[in-house]
């Protein structure tokens, strides 16, 4: 049985999702904020150390502001009601991306990550306003302008998921095959599931499928 401690998410389909359902994209999102809560609760559940999930893209400032506002309000209202229960769940939030947002999601960013820093039971990494291309240009940036040697220990010290181990796993749901500038480096050598269902209608139990099976592959990593 494969061992399982760092799970990304790519949480795709919401928009769709409420389109459908709801006739508004934004309640989609609102939606999907459940299937957070329920794929939060049975990542501990399954004792999985990591959960990485990729909430925003440096891309997704393309999008209506009206959405856009939508998003961040939605995040804004979430930590503001939910950081502490996280943290008495010993839950640890790290933002990884670009932290450039208004000066009271900065703030409320920086407050939880403070206050959760020290929790031991489950590490969420939020990908708010992240983008693998970035991260890759920044970390190569660093290395030449200090000198360092240009091998793997060196660069990974860079990235914005320093001392995070990569993902075991990548789930990408929304019925879309492609990566869309996450972890690019990262996920070398993870097991790759995409998942039909729309985001807000994925579940806990879809989640232990996807993760019973990953269990059983026989992962190589170029060896035989
Ligand atoms: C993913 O859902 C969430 C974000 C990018 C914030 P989408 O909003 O991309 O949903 P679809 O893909 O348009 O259905
Ligand atoms: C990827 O979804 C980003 C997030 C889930 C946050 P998108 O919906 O932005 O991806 P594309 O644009 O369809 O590739
Ligand atoms: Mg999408």
């Amino acid at each position: 049985m494969n061992p399982l401690n760092h799970v990304a998410i790519i949480m795709d389909g919401n928009g769709r999702w409420g389109l459908k359902y709801k006739n508004s994209r934004n309640a989609g999102h609102k939606a999907g904020l459940n299937t957070v809560e329920k794929i939060i609760k049975e990542t501990i559940k399954q004792k999985i150390k990591y959960l990485t999930l990729y909430a925003f893209s440096t891309e997704n400032w393309k999008r209506p502001k009206k959405e856009v506002n939508y998003l961040f309000n939605l995040l804004e209202n979430f930590l503001i009601n939910r950081i502490d229960e996280l943290h008495k769940k010993n839950i640890k939030l790290r933002i990884i991306g670009i932290k450039k947002f208004s000066s009271k999601l900065n703030t409320l960013l920086n407050l939880s990550e403070k206050k959760t820093a020290k929790n031991t039971k489950l590490q969420i990494n939020l990908a708010l306003n992240y983008g693998s291309k970035f991260e890759l240009i920044n970390a190569f940036k660093h290395l030449s302008k200090n000198k360092q040697k240009i091998n793997e220990k060196n660069f990974t010290k860079y990235l914005q998921t320093k001392n995070i181990p990569d993902p075991d796993l990548l789930i990408r749901t929304g019925n879309t095959k492609r990566l869309s500038n996450f972890l690019l480096w990262q996920l070398a050598y993870s097991e790759i599931f995409f998942e039909k269902k729309l985001w807000p209608e994925f579940n806990e139990n879809d989640y232990s499928k996807i993760i019973k099976n990953y269990r059983s592959i026989k992962r190589n990593f170029g060896n035989i």
